[in-house]
C-alpha cells in the first residue's frame, strides 16, 4: 500500500529541539513530529547537571560569553555564542511558562519570589545551571511532550525511523519513513523539514548516550549534498560509571561542581597536576589526564568522592545518581563511585546559521546533530541544552515567516522495495555494529595518531561497502539504518579528525601536539553539494 502523509511542516526528533520547535510554531501550522522510539527516548531525557543560563545577579553575559570561548579553544564562532548567550534568560522564561519546576534555592524559604538554585560546572567562572536535581531532562522532555501531545496543529508518530531525505529541484520536499510497526516505509511530504536528530556518539563502543544516537540526520543531511563541519570533536564525559551492570550511566559534573574529588585507586587527588583549575577544568582536559592516569598506572577506572557531603543534600541533589548507585551496592555518601569517561557529545554536525538553515533550501537542523559553531573544539559543560531551546526558537520564527513562499511538493515517488528481500543473516549487523564501536574507540579516541586514524579510515570504508550492499539487496530495518549512518557518520568523524594538524580543545594528536596560530574550522563537502558553487572536495 502506497501511505503518504502531507504536513507543513515535518519534524524528524523529539527532543530538547525538535518538541521546542513544534511549540514555538504559529498554531495554523500543520506539523508531523516524529520519534523513533517512543517520545522520550533521545538524550534529552538523560541530562542531567542542568542547563546554562545567565540568571545570577553577579554573572553577566559577557562572562557567559568568554567562557564558553575559551572552552571552545579558539573555534567557537562569537556570532552564534552571544546569540546564543544572550537569549538564554528569555529561554529559561520560556521553559518555566510551559510548565518546567526548576529547583529553587533552599536557603529562601520565607522570599515571596526565591531564586532558582545554581549549580557550578567545568570552564564555568559562575554558579550558572538551572537544573531539576539531577534529572533536569526529565523535568524538560516531559512538560514539553505533555505540551506537544495536547496541541492540535502537532501529529505525532512514534517509532518511525527516517530513512531518507526527499529532495526535488534542490530543495527539501520530506522524507522517507520506516513505520517500524508496520515494516513498511512511507512519504512524508512537507513544505519545510527540519532534522533534530541528536548526535552520534554511539559511534564509541563506550557513550553515555542511550540506543539511537547513530548521528542519523548528519547522515542524510550528507547524503543531501548539505556540508559538515567539526566532527572530529566528539566529546568524551569524564564520568561515567564503571560497573559491569551499569549500561551507559552518567555522573553528572554537577558533583564536582559541589566539591567532588577525583581519586587513584590509593586515594590521591591527580587533577591539580593537570590543570590549575583541577576537577572543574574542561572536559577536554580531565577526560584526558583520566585516559592517562589510567593507561599509565594500567587500572580500570578512577574514582569521584563527594561523601564530604552530607546525606541530606546528596539526596536533594543527586537523587537519580544516589538511587542508581545505591541499586549497585555503591553508597555514595560512604564510598568513592568508580567513574570512566565515555563518548557523550557531537560538537559538530549539518552546518546551520542563527535560523537553523542548512545548504538545503526548506531543510532546517536544529539541536546536536547541528553544527551552530556555539562549540568550537569543545563544548561546555551545558551548554547544549541551551542550544536546543535557542535555536528552536529562532528557527521556528523563520519557518513561520517563510512558510506561506513555499510551494506544495512536487509529486515524489513511492518507496520501492520491489528488488529486496528479507534478510536471511542479521549477524552481519550485530557483528559490523560491534566491530565499527570498537575501532572507533581505539583508534579514534581520547588519544589519536596518524596512524591510528589512516587504519580507521580504513576499516570504515571496507564496512561502508559491505553495508552498501547489505542495503541494496534486503529491507531495511532500524538496525540496518542506523549502521548504515554510523559508519557514514564515522567516516566523516575520521576524515575530520585527519585533516586537522594540530592538537585542539577535544582533538588530541600525537603526532601534531601542538596548537596551530589560525583556528580555522573543518569543513567537509558533499559530492554533490547543495552548497552553490563550493568545491566537491573536502577542505579545512
Ligand atoms: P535528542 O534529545 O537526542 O533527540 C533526538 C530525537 O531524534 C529522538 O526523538 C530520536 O528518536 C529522534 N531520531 C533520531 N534519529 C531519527 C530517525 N532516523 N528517525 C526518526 N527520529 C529520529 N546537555 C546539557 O546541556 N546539560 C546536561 O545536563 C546534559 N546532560 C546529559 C546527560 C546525558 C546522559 C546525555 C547523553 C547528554 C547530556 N547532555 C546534556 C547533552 C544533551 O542532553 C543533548 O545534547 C540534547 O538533549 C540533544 O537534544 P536533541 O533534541 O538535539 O536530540
Ligand atoms: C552532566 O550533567 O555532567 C552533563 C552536562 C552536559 O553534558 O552538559
Amino acid at each position: 500500500m502506497d501511505t503518504r502523509h502531507f504536513h507543513d511542516v515535518l519534524i524528524i526528533g523529539s527532543g530538547a529541539a525538535g518538541l521546542s520547535l513544534a511549540l514555538h510554531l504559529p498554531d495554523s501550522c500543520r506539523v508531523a513530529l516524529l520519534s523513533k522510539a517512543d517520545l522520550n527516548q533521545g538524550s534529552t531525557y538523560w541530562a542531567q547537571g542542568g542547563m546554562a543560563a545567565v540568571l545570577h545577579n553577579r554573572d553577566t553575559v559577557d562572562s557567559h560569553v568568554a567562557d564558553t570561548l575559551q572552552a571552545g579553544a579558539g573555534l567557537c564562532s562569537e556570532q552564534a555564542v552571544e546569540f546564543t548567550v544572550r537569549n538564554s534568560r528569555h529561554c529559561v522564561e520560556w521553559l518555566v511558562e510551559q510548565g518546567v519546576d526548576f529547583d529553587l534555592r533552599e536557603d529562601q524559604p520565607q522570599q515571596k519570589k526565591r531564586e532558582f538554585h545554581l549549580t557550578m560546572e567545568g570552564g564555568h567562572s559562575h554558579r550558572r545551571i538551572i537544573h531539576a536535581a539531577d534529572r533536569t531532562g526529565r523535568a524538560i522532555s516531559e512538560v514539553l511532550t505533555e505540551q506537544a501531545s495536547a496541541a492540535d496543529n502537532i501529529e505525532i508518530f512514534t517509532h518511525r525511523v527516517a530513512v531518507d531525505l526527499v529532495t526535488h529541484d534542490e530543495r527539501c520536499q520530506g522524507a522517507y519513513i520506516l513505520n517500524q510497526r508496520s515494516g513498511r516505509v512511507e512519504l512524508f511530504q512537507a513544505r519545510t523539514v527540519v532534522l533534530a536528530t541528536g548526535g552520534a556518539s554511539k559511534a564509541y563502543l563506550y557513550t553515555s548516550n542511550p540506543d539511537g544516537a547513530s548521528g542519523d540526520g548528519i547522515a542524510m543531511a550528507w547524503r543531501a549534498g548539505c556540508r559538515v563541519a567539526n566532527l572530529e570533536f566528539n566529546q568524551f564525559h569524564p564520568t561515567c560509571l564503571y560497573h559491569p551492570k551499569a549500561k551507559s550511566f552518567l555522573i553528572t559534573e554537577a558533583i564536582r561542581g559541589e566539591g567532588g574529588k577525583l581519586l587513584l585507586p590509593d586515594g590521591q587527588r591527580f587533577m591539580q597536576h593537570f590543570d590549575p583549575r583541577g576537577e572543574l577544568a574542561p572536559r577536554d582536559v580531565v577526560a584526558r589526564a583520566i585516559d592517562h592516569e589510567m593507561k599509565r598506572l594500567g587500572i580500570d577506572c578512577v574514582f569521584l568522592d563527594i561523601s564530604h557531603q552530607p546525606r541530606e543534600f546528596l539526596q536533594t541533589h543527586f537523587p537519580t545518581i544516589m538511587s542508581r548507585c545505591a541499586e549497585l551496592g555503591i553508597d555514595i555518601s560512604a564510598e568513592p563511585i568508580p567513574v570512566v569517561p565515555a563518548a557523550h557529545y557531537t560538537c559538530g554536525g549539518i552546518i546551520v546559521d542563527t535560523n537553523g538553515c542548512t545548504d538545503l533550501d526548506n531543510l532546517y537542523a536544529i539541536g546536536e546533530a547541528s553544527s551552530t559553531g556555539l562549540h568550537g573544539a569543545n563544548r561546555m559543560a551545558s551548554n547544549s541544552l541551551l542550544e536546543c531551546i535557542v535555536y528552536a526558537e529562532s528557527a521556528a520564527q523563520h519557518i513561520a515567516a517563510n512558510l506561506q513562499r513555499i510551494a506544495t511538493p512536487n509529486h515524489a515517488p513511492a518507496w520501492d522495495e520491489s528488488q529486496v528481500t528479507d534478510s536471511d543473516e542479521d549477524v552481519v549487523i550485530s557483528h559490523n555494529w560491534d566491530e565499527l564501536r570498537r575501532f572507533m574507540w581505539d583508534y579514534v579516541g581520547i588519544v589519536r595518531t596518524n596512524k591510528r586514524l589512516q587504519r580507521a579510515l580504513h576499516r570504515v570504508q571496507l564496512l561502508q561497502s559491505e553495508i552498501a550492499e547489505y542495503y541494496g539487496n534486503y529491507k531495511v530495518s532500524n538496525d540496518l539504518l542506523e549502521l548504515r549512518n554510523l559508519a557514514m557518520v564515522a567516516e566523516l568523524m575520521i576524515r575530520c579528525a585527519i585533516s586537522r594538524k594540530e592538537s585542539r580543545g577535544l582533538h588530541y594528536t600525537l603526532d601534531y601536539p601542538d596548537l596551530l596560530a589560525e583556528a580555522r574550522d573543518t569543513i567537509l563537502y558533499p559530492q554533490t553539494s547543495a552548497a552553490q558553487g563550493e568545491p566537491d572536495t573536502q577542505s579545512a
